[in-house]
């Protein structure tokens, strides 16, 4: 049974390969559009690594869209040091022949919303939520027409990591991570403490770049660039490969544990700015909102990932 998801991305390396898995996965998949959001590089940068990634896939009936160009409250803060000046460094993808539709990201999404059966859509995020949150401030009637949003965001017992306290997609619209939390959509959460265990060990990049196709070659590249980094930061034998576990996670939910509990964001502390305060042990009394994934299976993950990306140009 297919799902149709709209996948809101700010492409990033990770970004780019989770976009991937789903357009190499039309049985699990109707991807209705992929819709840009500022956050590892700027819009209009995240916006053309999207159009270049849909056309590395060869699916390029799929409509791509700008959003927003800012977070709702603070300034836009990026991941150069991370993912390269242009956000997707590592393979040289060719210029885009496919363009953005004309529709603001914000408009497709709600209008998608109203136009579909409510409850059968599902909102794969992988960037700050600031397309979400001021689609449900244009129109809070969407809340009730979504089905789920599964994201890639938050970190607890693996603690942040562009602060002390925080995950990077949070960090950067803690505002709009606050409206989505409250929102009373169902939410799974993918955070750092799943993805930490999704890393990109060398034997695992030799193999995806064994395929041998444009896809497998590219993403090889890409990950060997956005790895070093996190290599070097965590002195792992790999990097935690983040935004494909939510991907991953709607195909082959059996990867990832996970438990159903209070995730509350900090929005008033400099110091904590953007930390997902997750009551993993049930000590308050606030209300469960969201599946906080707390582990991932590494080896069914990356062989999921490398018998998706084969059937890809
Ligand atoms: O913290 C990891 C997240 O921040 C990923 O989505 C990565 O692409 C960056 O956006
Ligand atoms: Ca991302």
């Amino acid at each position: 049974m297919t799902r149709k998801i709209i996948i809101d991305t700010d492409p990033g390396q990770d970004d780019a390969v989770a976009i991937l898995l789903a357009l190499a996965s039309p049985e699990d998949f109707d991807v209705l559009g992929i819709v840009a959001v500022a956050g590892n590089v700027s819009l209009p940068q995240n916006a053309r690594n999207a159009l270049k990634v849909v056309e590395l896939s060869g699916r390029t009936e799929v409509p791509v869209y700008a959003g927003c160009e800012r977070p709702m409250r603070r300034h836009l803060v990026t991941a150069e040091h991370v993912h390269g000046d242009t956000g997707l460094n590592g393979p040289g993808l060719p210029e885009p022949k496919i363009r953005l539709k004309k529709q603001h990201g914000v408009d497709f999404i709600v209008d998608t919303l109203l136009a579909h059966e409510p409850g059968t859509i599902t909102l794969c995020t992988l960037g700050p939520l600031t397309n979400i949150a001021m689609a449900l401030v244009k129109a809070p009637r969407i809340a009730s027409r979504i089905k789920e949003i599964v994201m890639m965001g938050g970190a607890y017992f693996e603690v942040g990591n562009i602060t002390p306290a925080a995950e990077f997609n949070i960090y950067v619209d803690p505002e709009a991570a606050d409206v989505v939390m409250r929102s009373g959509i169902p939410i799974v959460m993918a955070p750092l403490d799943a993805t930490h265990m999704i890393l990109t060990t060398h034997d695992r990049l030799e193999k995806i770049d064994a395929i041998g196709n444009k896809a497998g070659k590219a993403v090889a590249q890409m990950l060997a660039f956005s790895e070093r980094f996190d290599l070097q930061k965590y002195g792992t034998k790999g990097a935690p490969l983040h935004d494909p576990c939510v991907i991953a996670y709607l195909i082959k939910p059996e990867l990832f544990e996970g438990r159903h509990i209070n995730v509350t964001i900090e929005t008033a502390s400099e110091l904590t700015m953007g930390m997902t305060v997750a009551d993993y042990w049930g000590v308050t009394g606030r209300v469960k909102n969201v599946t906080f994934l707390r582990s991932g299976h590494a080896e069914g993950f990356y062989q999921l990932l490398v018998e998706r990306l084969a059937r890809l140009p």
